[in-house]
């Protein structure tokens, strides 16, 4: 059975991170969410490194959230010289945030500014399943499947080259896996 996609709106704790009153958790840490997504992320995948010399990587995460790993994963093949010809970033989400939403979260990271404004002019309307979003003339693909990840995950064939398993903390969402 398909579900509506109930979306997830803008939120933020005391110290700014922003945070899921739904979940009860932070989306990333309070330090940094490009460090974050560089060091635990890229980093703990051997990227850019990987990658270099490839014609296609595909990246599997699972919980979109405010879009930072995909953001930082994008900048860093713009700036590969080694980068794949193709680069495949699929993601699951469950509750997505809203374009506007995106916009409000997003202005807290000018590094990504340029990608970020592209990113939210493709964004999809909130609507169940898979939304294919293409930048960087076809080379960037993001595949961005608005379900639960027990539903979407099975549902998905295609050999992924590295994980990225973002979920809030394993008691919230174990299907999800996490990074703390
Ligand atoms: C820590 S945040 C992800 C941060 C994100 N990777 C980023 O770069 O901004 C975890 C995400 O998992 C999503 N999520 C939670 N439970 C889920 C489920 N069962 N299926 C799919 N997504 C889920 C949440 O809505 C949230 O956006």
């Amino acid at each position: 059975m398909v579900s509506s996609i109930v979306p997830a709106m803008p939120a933020f704790d005391a110290n700014g991170t922003p945070y899921s009153p739904h979940y009860g958790d932070i989306y990333h840490s309070a330090e940094s969410g490009p460090g974050q997504a560089r060091h635990v992320f890229l980093g703990g995948n051997g990227l850019p490194q990987r990658w270099a010399g490839t014609n296609v990587f595909t990246i599997v995460e699972t919980g979109f959230g405010l879009g930072l790993n995909f953001l930082e994963t994008w900048q860093a093949w713009r700036a590969d010289p080694a980068r794949p010809q193709r680069l495949h970033f699929v993601s699951v989400e469950k509750h997505p945030f809203t374009r506007a939403g995106l916009a409000v979260l997003h202005a807290a990271y000018p590094e990504f500014a340029p990608l970020a404004a592209e990113l939210q002019n493709a964004w999809p309307l909130p609507l169940p399943g898979l939304h294919r979003l293409h930048f960087e003339d076809g080379s960037v693909t993001l595949s961005v499947y608005f379900a639960d990840v027990a539903d979407a995950l099975p549902k998905l064939r295609l050999a992924a080259d590295a994980f990225f398993l973002d979920g809030f903390a394993p008691t919230a969402i174990p299907a999800c896996g996490s990074r703390r």
